[in-house]
């Protein structure tokens, strides 16, 4: 069976985006299946997205404790979260509840440029303020704290002389296209292992 994925989103989906065409193919199908994109913001360009691949959506309340994230995710029998483009905290209950089955992308080398507040152009703005030569792309396990989950993969990118955070930020992007969604089915086979021992 095919891991039941949901996506969180709040800005403009390219990940989101990635992640369906990567999965929208015969030999992956089976590996992993987007089957809830789910929102704290009812405006949110990946909702269009989602209904565009005709994937179900929900928005929910980023200022609840966690029980109708956790609700969604229940109903819809979801087995890994990943988040793409969302801002807030998730809940103790849901981190716990889906423990080690919920990633983020982050756009720069953790543990270097994140925490609260580090997202969009102020992380690039901060690299490039630095003057390190290179930058990239942090898929982690998501814990409690902000971007300090456990590292599952990361990516090197150059930092070009001159670089804006604008265009770091879209050469970024686009290793974060090819990155995200093959960390994903890499971390969706080992549960199905491991669903597979545990039966
Ligand atoms: C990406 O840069 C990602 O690393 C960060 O938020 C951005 C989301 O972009 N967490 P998009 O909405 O997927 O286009």
């Amino acid at each position: 069976m095919p891991s039941r994925v949901a996506v969180l989103a709040s800005g403009r989906g390219s990940n989101l985006q990635a992640i369906i065409e990567h999965f929208d193919n015969i030999s992956r199908e089976r590996i992993a299946k987007v089957v809830l994109v789910a929102s704290n913001r009812a405006d949110s360009p990946a909702l269009i997205r989602a209904a565009t691949a005709s994937i179900d959506i929900a928005h929910f309340d980023a200022a609840d404790d966690g029980t109708q994230l956790l609700e969604t995710l229940q109903r819809f029998r979801v087995d890994m979260v990943v988040l793409a483009g969302y801002l807030k905290r998730i809940p103790p209950k849901v981190v716990q509840e889906y423990s080690s089955r919920i990633l983020n992308i982050h756009p720069a080398l953790l543990p270097d440029f994140g925490g609260e507040g580090m997202y969009g152009a102020r992380v690039h703005e901060a690299v490039i303020a630095s003057g390190k030569r290179e930058s990239g792309v942090t898929v982690h396990v998501v814990n409690d704290e902000y971007d300090r989950g456990p590292i599952v993969a990361q990516w090197r990118v150059p930092v070009e002389p001159g670089d804006t955070a604008d265009m770091l930020a879209a050469r970024i992007l686009s290793v974060e296209h090819v990155v995200y969604p093959r960390v994903i089915e890499m971390v969706a086979i080992l549960l199905n292992v491991e669903s597979k021992i545990s039966v």
